[in-house]
Formats: structure tokens, C-alpha cells, sequence
């Protein structure tokens, strides 16, 4: 079993820890920076799913008003397959319907789709819906820039 609540401020350096581990990080996304805005906003937290204490799962989710959206969701990879991200998507689902939100979303990247079977299976369906977006920020803008370049 695991407890599920808002993540702690010295739960940080785990949680970062754990999205590096699978490959959830990416160099135009301070994660520090991520989790700091997302627990000082009324409108977004991280949850952290802990075993015997130990942080072993995260979901940061949001609401902007109309939907919630889900980032982060990430399982520690010795715990993955044992329902953990199924608990930490309910956990999310129930977050949102305590906002009063009814929908929820999130993104997969084009890297990661193997993930979709996840979502499939707890009900997520694709939207047909193309994402856009452009950074305030030109430094971030700039790392995403050179980020793909480098991949080529
Ligand atoms: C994706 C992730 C969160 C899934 O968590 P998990 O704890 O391994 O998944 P669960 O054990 O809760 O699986 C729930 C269901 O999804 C299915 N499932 C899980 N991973 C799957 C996969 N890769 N392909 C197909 N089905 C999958 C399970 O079989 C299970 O189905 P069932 O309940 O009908 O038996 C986890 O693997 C992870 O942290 N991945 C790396 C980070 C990542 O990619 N996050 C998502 C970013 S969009």
C-alpha cells in the first residue's frame, strides 16, 4: 500500500531525483523551480506517493480553471507494474473533482508513447487536438531550442 499526500518541502531532492531516474527531466524544465511554483499555487500541488516513508511516486497536477492537467506522474522503476500509477492517477482524478473540475488531461511526448497503453487502460482516450505553445521566458526557450538540435 502506499499513502498518498501533498509532497513535502524536504521531499524535493527525492522527487527530482525519481524523474531523472525515469526520464521525466528535460533541460528546459527546472524541476526545482516546477515543484516550488506548483506547491505555492491554491491551484496545483505535487502528490507523493510514499512506502514505509520513502517517496516512491509523484503527480503534479493543476487546475487552470476549466480542466486539471497532469505532469510528472513518474513510479520508481523496482514498484512500476503493481498499480502504483493507476493509485496515483486516482489520486489525481480525486483532486480534481474536489476542485469541482470534470475533466482531466495531460500530454505524452512523442518520445514516450509507448506510455498511452497506461492511460488506455484507466480510461484516457486521445483528443483530437493539436497543442501549441510559446515560452514568456527566452532562456527556456533558448535550452528547448538547442535541446533539439542536439537530437538531431
Ligand atoms: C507509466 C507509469 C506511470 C505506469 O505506472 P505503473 O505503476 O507501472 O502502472 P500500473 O501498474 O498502475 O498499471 C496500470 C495498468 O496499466 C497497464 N500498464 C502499465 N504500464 C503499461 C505499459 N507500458 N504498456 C501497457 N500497459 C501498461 C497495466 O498493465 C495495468 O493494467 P491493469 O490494471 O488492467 O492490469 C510508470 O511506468 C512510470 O513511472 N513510467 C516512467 C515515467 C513516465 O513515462 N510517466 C508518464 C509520463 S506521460
Amino acid at each position: 500500500m502506499i499513502e498518498i499526500s501533498a509532497l513535502q518541502e524536504h521531499e524535493t531532492d527525492a522527487a527530482v531525483a525519481l524523474w531523472r531516474t525515469v526520464n521525466l527531466t528535460r533541460p528546459w524544465n527546472d524541476p526545482y523551480a516546477d515543484i516550488d511554483l506548483a506547491l505555492k499555487s491554491p491551484i496545483a500541488t505535487v502528490l507523493a506517493g510514499r512506502k514505509n516513508g520513502q517517496l516512491v511516486a509523484t503527480a503534479m497536477i493543476g487546475s487552470d480553471g476549466h480542466r486539471a492537467w497532469v505532469y510528472y506522474l513518474g513510479i520508481t522503476p523496482s514498484l512500476q507494474g503493481q498499480g502504483l500509477g493507476r493509485k496515483m492517477m486516482e489520486a489525481c482524478e480525486t483532486w480534481a473533482s474536489d476542485k469541482g473540475v470534470s475533466k482531466i488531461q495531460l500530454m505524452v511526448r512523442n518520445d514516450n508513447l509507448a506510455v498511452r497503453e497506461f492511460y488506455q487502460s484507466l480510461g484516457y482516450k486521445p483528443s483530437d487536438v493539436v497543442v501549441l505553445s510559446r515560452w514568456l521566458d527566452e532562456n527556456s526557450q533558448e535550452l528547448e531550442r538547442r535541446s533539439l538540435l542536439d537530437r538531431g
